[in-house]
């Protein structure tokens, strides 16, 4: 199973306060049947210097790297919070997963703001970058439709889908091949893979949709 979205990496934000959380992390995810993990930590481009960024996430992933003895494969990413102006970006393929143009994209809170159609649009064609818009379920479905008729795919948390009241309104968007991958979000240790492995349960041929999607999309980088 491969976990798309995952906060994993020592220190390179709140997912993990340092080492031994983040190899716990992994334990779990590894306990739970995950064999891929794309390690998102989060890029703010407004608030965070993206060169202090790059070589925060690198010193990371060299650190869990020289630690981890374990059979998880893991994918360096990002979860990119959305900006007008992030298509002007120097060195933006960074944040993409490596051998691919995927780059996992987080909307405001309050969904899309002025110009960030058009930001979309510039990624997609002046970029030719991949966004896959993180945790659909948690804005307003109308906001995410558009974004999806624009040919832009989503990413589902487990949390949702492992509510019984959530998870309905999902699905259609599952059946029509816009979700093309799930995610974990895990931070820190707490809740681990719990959430997942029900979501798992309860989508059963629907995962293994999902899962198919997710490796073609990634397969430059497998
Ligand atoms: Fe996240």
């Amino acid at each position: 199973m491969l976990d798309f979205h995952a906060h994993v990496l020592p220190g390179a934000d709140h997912g993990s306060d340092g080492l031994q959380t983040s190899l716990r992390q992994l334990a779990l995810a590894e306990q739970a049947g995950i064999d891929v993990l794309v390690a998102t930590p989060h890029f703010y481009p407004q608030r965070d210097d993206f060169g202090h960024f790059l070589k925060k996430r690198e010193a990371a992933r060299a650190e869990l790297a020289d630690n981890y003895g374990g059979s998880i494969r893991l994918l360096l990413g990002a979860e990119v919070h959305v900006c007008v102006g992030l298509d002007h970006l120097e060195g933006l393929e960074e944040l993409c997963i490596p051998g691919t143009r995927v780059m996992l994209c987080e909307l405001p809170f309050r969904g899309l703001t002025g110009g960030m159609t058009e930001t979309f649009e510039r990624l997609l064609e002046d970029r030719e970058i991949v966004p896959v818009l993180a945790h659909v379920d948690r804005y307003e479905p109308t906001t995410i439709e558009n974004l999806f008729s624009m040919g832009i795919n989503g990413q589902l948390n487990a949390e949702p889908l492992s509510h019984h009241f959530r998870r309905r309104r999902l699905l259609p968007w599952i059946d029509r091949g816009q979700i093309v991958a799930l995610g974990s979000d895990i931070h820190g240790t707490a809740i681990g893979y719990s959430q997942y492995l029900k979501a798992v349960d309860f989508l059963g041929p629907r995962f293994d949709a999902i899962e198919e999607r997710v490796r073609e999309l990634l397969k430059d980088a497998l």
